[in-house]
């Protein structure tokens, strides 16, 4: 995992899975349901730290990712935030800048530290060839949620405060950005040895919205992370960015890049691999249907991706109703190699 983000080709490429620890796992609804709510979860690291290992034990995953959510910012900086069972996130919406004035930073280093915890609870179990990533949200991903006040189809709110209050907004994308850095910094002080960044939205903006609201705060996250941890490689994940995504690894600074489900692979070869390493992209439905079309499919990746610095992944997380077999599957055929 490591050699492939300093751009080495790893025959076979190393492969983890984005919402590896979940409910696809019957040992994690098992914890689950043992705790009132998702957040307790996150926030428990004895018990973050088991749901974080529980994939690692049945599969020879390349890397574990810290069990928690890009919604813990909001979270640490005083927002109301709740997962409601089958309806997702709900958060108190913020739409103008008395709301953004309400937040507040002062705690959340104490209400992050459990994370921290968790952390240094899961790289004191993981062999050193299993590094552990951290992340955290993109500022305008997280902003969405908080001006919404939930998931939303075309982050509607959140484009139209943007659009009418730059300057309101930005204060919001400076506080995210100021709070991510430390959280991510403090991660890596915990032991985590690869960061990615998660900006599941990004889709959702026209290109100069895009420049302002997604390529600059990241880039002054792996800026500054850098400047202090300058070994820990990032990886961005713009999902939904489309041929924006050859802007955002050229002008961000990541590492590597997450590729969705919808960057074509021959694209993602000549316009992404040619400049770093690349992650994913295989439809995590395809991996929840399984059958020939699966075994089809990730050869074909494997044989295009394959060729340079490459981490197999989904192009989006693991679904729920995703058998184990299909998994062990999917393992399997990426171990062996491309056919
Ligand atoms: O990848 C991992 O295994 C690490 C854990 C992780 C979770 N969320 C756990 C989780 C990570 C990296 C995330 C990131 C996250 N969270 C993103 C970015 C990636 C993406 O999916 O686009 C976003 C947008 C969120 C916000 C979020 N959290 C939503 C929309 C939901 C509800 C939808 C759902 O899948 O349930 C969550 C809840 C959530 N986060 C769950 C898990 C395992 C399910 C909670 C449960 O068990 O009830």
């Amino acid at each position: 995992m490591l050699k492939a983000l300093q751009g080495h080709v790893a025959s076979p490429p190393p492969i983890w899975l984005m919402r590896q620890a979940g409910r696809y796992l019957l040992e994690y609804r098992e914890v689950r349901s043992g705790v009132a709510s998702f957040l307790d979860l996150c926030l428990t690291p004895m018990l973050a730290a088991e749901v974080t290992l529980q994939p690692l034990r049945r599969f020879p995953f390349d890397a574990a990712i810290v069990f928690s959510d890009i919604l813990i910012v909001p979270h640490a900086l005083g927002q109301k935030v709740a997962f409601v069972q089958g309806e997702g996130p709900k958060l108190e919406p913020i739409r103008d800048g008395a709301g953004i004035a309400k937040l507040d930073a002062s705690s959340a280093a104490s209400l992050l530290a459990p994370i921290y915890e968790t952390v240094e609870r899961v790289t004191a179990q993981l062999p050193a060839s299993v590094p552990l990533i951290g992340f955290c949200g993109a500022p305008w991903t997280v902003a969405t949620y908080m001006v919404e006040g939930s998931g939303s189809k075309d982050q509607a709110e959140a484009r139209k405060f943007a659009y009418r209050e730059p300057e309101t907004f930005q204060g919001l994308i400076d506080l995210l950005v100021e709070t991510s850095v430390a959280y991510l910094l403090s991660q890596v002080k915990a032991g985590v040895r690869v960061l990615q960044i998660f900006d599941s939205w990004s889709g959702s903006l026209p290109e100069d919205a895009f420049a302002r609201w997604c390529i600059e705060p990241t880039r002054m996250i792996v800026k500054r992370v850098k400047a202090e941890a300058p070994d820990v490689p990032i990886i961005g994940f713009p999902r939904g960015s489309g041929p924006l995504a050859e802007r955002y690894a050229m002008e961000t600074g990541v590492d590597a890049i997450g590729c969705d489900t919808s960057l074509p692979i021959d694209w993602v070869r000549a316009h992404l691999q040619t400049k770093l390493p690349v992650q994913g992209n295989l439809d995590p439905v395809l991996l929840a249907v399984g059958g020939e079309a699966l075994d089809v499919r990730v050869r074909t990746i494997l044989a295009s991706l394959g060729q340079g610095p490459f981490i197999f992944n989904l192009g989006h997380g693991i679904l729920p109703e995703t058998p184990i077999e299909h998994v062990e599957r999917l393992i399997a055929l990426v171990k062996a190699g491309p056919a």
